[in-house]
């Protein structure tokens, strides 16, 4: 069974993701973290993150077993990563990369922003998770908080819109909910709350195939 979640930054999909595959004993693959991981190696060889031949090299010798799960998280690396990310060349690489990860015939819970409509067309279960612009901002705001990071509520909010445009607006596999995603919106929803309706979700269509 392969899960896709798919939505923007902060609409909690991670933890959604992570929920599900605990719950159902399935291996998960945050995609947004390749991404992450590109900018970041672009950025520590000294390169500009768009630099196109630097960013397809990054994503050429990305290990996935060696990716710094938290110098990957802070807010210059995710604009780093949207940039490499609007690169066909750099999705090309990654597109591999997730479709090996997807071939396991256990299955797997997939999060990013173009599972259900690229990588994965043929999912089992899809599911688009969304919250409001301003609780999205918050929820940012607390992860950077905790991480020592200093950025006001406006300059954040400016930036995930900015990046929402960004990833909403690509040529190459934008944002967008599948025609046959479920969506979850978790606006206002505590962490178990979203994790139990999406639970809820995958039974239901377990449920109808059986
Ligand atoms: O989800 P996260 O914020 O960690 O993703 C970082 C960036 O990677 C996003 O802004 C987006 O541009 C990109 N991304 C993508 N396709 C995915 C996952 C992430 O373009 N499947």
């Amino acid at each position: 069974m392969i899960i896709a979640v798919d939505g923007p930054t902060a609409s909690g999909k991670g933890t959604v993701a992570a929920g599900l595959a605990k719950h159902f004993g399935l291996k998960r693959l945050d995609t947004g973290a390749l991404y992450r991981a590109v900018g970041l190696a672009v950025l520590d060889a000294g390169g500009d993150p768009g630099d196109e031949a630097a960013a397809v090299a990054a994503a050429r010798a990305l290990d996935l077993a060696a990716i710094d799960e938290a110098r990957i998280r802070s807010s210059v690396v995710g604009l780093a990563a949207s940039k490499v990310a609007a690169m066909s060349a750099v999705r090309a690489v990654l597109r591999d990369t997730q479709r090996a990860f997807a071939a396991d015939p256990v299955g797997a819970v997939m999060d990013g922003r173009d599972i259900g409509t690229v990588i994965c067309p043929n999912a089992e279960v899809k599911l688009y998770v969304t919250a409001a612009l301003p609780v999205r901002t918050q929820r940012r705001l607390n992860e950077l908080h905790a991480r020592g990071e200093t950025i006001s509520f406006k300059e954040l909010q400016a930036q995930i819109a900015e990046r929402d445009r960004r990833d909403m607006e690509r040529t190459d596999s934008p944002l967008r909910q599948a025609q046959d995603a479920h969506e979850l919106d978790t606006s206002e929803l505590s962490i178990a709350a979203a994790i139990e309706a999406a639970v809820r979700i995958v039974d239901r269509r377990n449920a109808d195939m059986s």
